[in-house]
């Protein structure tokens, strides 16, 4: 546990004389937090919706959907530079994530054509086939660990093949292993490792290609060529924002398959990703929170903030507001119209969420025409990753060869 948070009793919310000391203690880094999340952001929700927590140098905890959404719509009053995690502990600028307009329109200008549906329809049989040959490799066995077996080679190898044009395993996993850590520890020997592996494995030169690769490193914004450390920054991001978000996010589904008796059907219908989707992604948020800076004294939720404080943006805590989205912790494909955060509002909505789409969907389609009966290998509920990236830590399941 980390010392920002007071021992044992401030994740039990319900108990003790001051619930509000767990928000005030609140740490995305905190195990026991993460297994106690929708409890502990409920309690801050009905108390204290805008709190300030003084854990990792002290920031402002979002919880309400209302004030989530108008956060994410100000990028002047909410600045995205300085990082993005708190603390801050990269070595470098990642734009589009950390930078604000006019730049962020120039990164976004420089990539989005290749994230969109129909630049990224030429990957899916490339996918199809690398998620047929992992699930070929568990399927006689009747049992797999899912992220390591499967969600996380899979999102591996998919972003080395649409980022680096790279086809080599190893060098997926080490990718893999790398965004994890940051995800869960956030220390600068872990962001310096993963900073040190890209810098090496891209070298620096464009070849003639009309892809994501070849856009950053011979790309320029605002009329002049990207620097070494701005190429580097981007890439960083796209590997950042793509392994461990899609991997909790299929894992995650997975889960849900293991403990509803009759689920695996419904998916097994052609339409689930239309109609279905939405709901898992605002149900799980996989991306838990992420942070702004206020550029200037500003009221929120009766709050004052000052320039320079941090706010935790808190995409799982807006998705689980009773206000917006009755019985939140409830899994409802009936809710219709689905207006949630999990792949954030406004200039920085994920530039990757067509591609984690088509993964999740063809993930599917290949894992339920391969095996049916999936349930958790040992008949109980996975423990939650503290950090950035909500996802199982493990997910054991059991299933039969269809
Ligand atoms: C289920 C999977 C995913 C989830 C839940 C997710 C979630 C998010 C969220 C919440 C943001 C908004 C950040 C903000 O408000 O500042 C974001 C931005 C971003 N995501 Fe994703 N993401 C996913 C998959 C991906 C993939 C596969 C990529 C690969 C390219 C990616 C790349 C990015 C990038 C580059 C940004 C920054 C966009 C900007 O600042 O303009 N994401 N994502």
């Amino acid at each position: 546990m980390s010392s920002a948070v007071q021992p044992e009793s401030t994740v039990r919310a319900d108990q003790g004389p001051d619930p509000l000391a767990v928000v005030r203690g609140f740490d995305i880094y905190d195990s026991d937090t993460a297994q106690a999340l929708d409890e502990v952001l409920d309690v801050a929700r009905r108390g204290c919706p805008v709190a300030h927590s003084e854990a990792n140098g002290g920031y402002w905890l979002l919880t309400r959907y209302a004030d989530v959404v108008e956060v994410l719509g100000d990028d002047e009053r909410f600045s995205s530079r300085g990082g993005k995690s708190i603390p801050s502990r990269q070595f470098l600028e990642m734009p589009p994530l950390d930078s604000d307009p006019p730049e962020h329109r120039a990164y976004r200008r420089l990539l989005n054509r290749f994230f969109s549906k129909g630049g990224l329809a030429q990957y899916e049989p490339a996918i199809r086939e690398l998620a047929r040959a992992l699930v070929d490799r568990f399927a006689d066995a009747g049992r797999a660990e899912i992220l390591g077996d499967f969600a996380g080679p899979l999102t591996g190898a998919v972003l080395c093949r649409v980022i680096l044009d790279l086809d080599d395993q190893e060098l997926m996993t080490q990718a893999q292993l790398r965004v994890q850590r940051i995800s869960e520890e956030n220390t600068p020997e872990a962001w310096m490792e993963l900073t040190g592996f890209l810098r090496e494995l891209v070298g620096g030169r464009p070849r003639g290609r009309d892809d994501v690769l070849d856009a950053v490193l011979g790309g320029s914004i605002e009329g002049r060529p990207l620097t070494e450390e701005e190429k580097l920054g981007v890439l960083i991001v796209l590997f950042l924002g793509g392994l461990d978000t899609t991997r909790g996010a299929i894992s995650c589904i997975v889960a849900h398959l293991a403990r509803t008796p009759g689920l695996e059907d419904r998916l097994r219908s052609s339409d689930w990703v239309r109609t279905d989707l939405d709901e898992f992604l605002r149900h799980d948020s996989v991306v838990t929170g992420l942070a702004r800076t206020v550029t200037r004294d500003t009221e929120l939720g009766g709050e004052l903030l000052r320039a320079g404080e941090k706010i935790l943006v808190h995409y799982y805590a807006a998705n689980h507001d009773p206000e917006q989205f009755p019985e939140p912790d409830r899994l409802d494909f009936d809710r219709g119209r689905n207006p949630h955060v999990a792949f954030g509002v406004g200039i920085h909505r994920c530039l990757g969420s067509n591609l984690a789409r088509l993964q999740i969907r063809v993930a599917f389609e290949e894992l339920l025409a391969t095996v049916r009966d999936i349930r958790f290998a040992d008949g109980v509920e996975p423990r939650f990753a503290a950090g950035v990236a909500r996802q199982p830590e493990r997910l054991d399941v059991t299933f039969e060869r269809v």
